[in-house]
């Protein structure tokens, strides 16, 4: 792939841009300055820097992002700075979104890409992948807020639907593991409102296999493998 356009795919600004970098050698392929934007680089495995900050080439970007409380998943966000603010502007360039929504407030494991493919797999109720959180509550929990949950709520925008957590335990008197396949709009705070309890705070602590890893603080991303969820 010729290097402007490389550089081009990912996020680095428009071909000519790209192509003004090369000519001011600030882009270095598998360690060797460039000057030539038109030269034809192999993309297989392809590590590039510019202005000495190392990139690896994605042809699709999976990232995984610890929100914070305080950031809205939006592009035009209302109250709160966007999540794009906390990655790189090249990621935002190349049209990262987020594989669904977290509220404002909610915390942990957010993924956002540029594969359409991917974002649908994983929010298609079809599919069901679930999605596993940690909830702190205002009142203790008890069992028939347990039972409950494991066994249906109504939600007051579907009444007569019965929804039920995949699978509900309780941490301690004031938290609770909840895995559900679904992502209904504030489908978690509005399933312990519904059990007679009221959720204080969410933290979304896994996605399918892939777990927020201990030691990505909040408002840092890494890169993931797909095939690891
Ligand atoms: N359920 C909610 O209520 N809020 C979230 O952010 C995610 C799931």
């Amino acid at each position: 792939m010729q290097l402007e356009r490389m550089l081009q795919s990912q996020g680095f600004g428009t071909r000519r841009e790209c192509r003004a970098l090369v000519r001011m050698e600030r882009v270095a392929v598998r360690g060797e300055t460039m000057d030539d934007p038109f030269a034809d680089i192999d993309t297989v495995d392809l590590d590039f820097s510019v202005d000495d900050v190392p990139w690896r080439y994605q042809e699709k970007a999976y990232v995984l992002l610890h929100k914070p409380a305080g950031y809205e998943c939006s592009q035009k966000p209302k109250h709160h700075p966007a999540v794009f603010a906390l990655l790189p502007p090249q990621l935002v360039t190349r049209g990262l979104q987020c594989v669904g929504r977290l509220d404002e407030d909610t915390t942990g494991l957010l993924l956002l890409t540029d594969d359409g493919q991917f974002i649908h797999r994983l929010t298609s109720p079809k599919h069901g992948v679930l999605k596993r959180y940690v909830a702190t509550t205002k009142h203790p929990v008890d069992d028939a807020q347990l039972a409950a949950l494991r066994g249906g709520v109504e939600l007051n925008d579907a009444p007569g639907v019965s929804v039920a957590a995949h699978a509900v335990e309780q941490i301690d008197a004031n938290h609770l593991s909840i895995t559900i396949g679904e992502g209904r709009y504030h489908q978690v705070k509005r399933m312990i409102a519904a059990a007679g309890n009221r959720c204080e705070a969410l933290h979304r602590a896994a996605v399918g296999r892939l777990e927020l890893p201990d030691d990505l603080a909040p408002g840092q991303w890494r890169w993931i493998d797909p095939n690891d969820i």
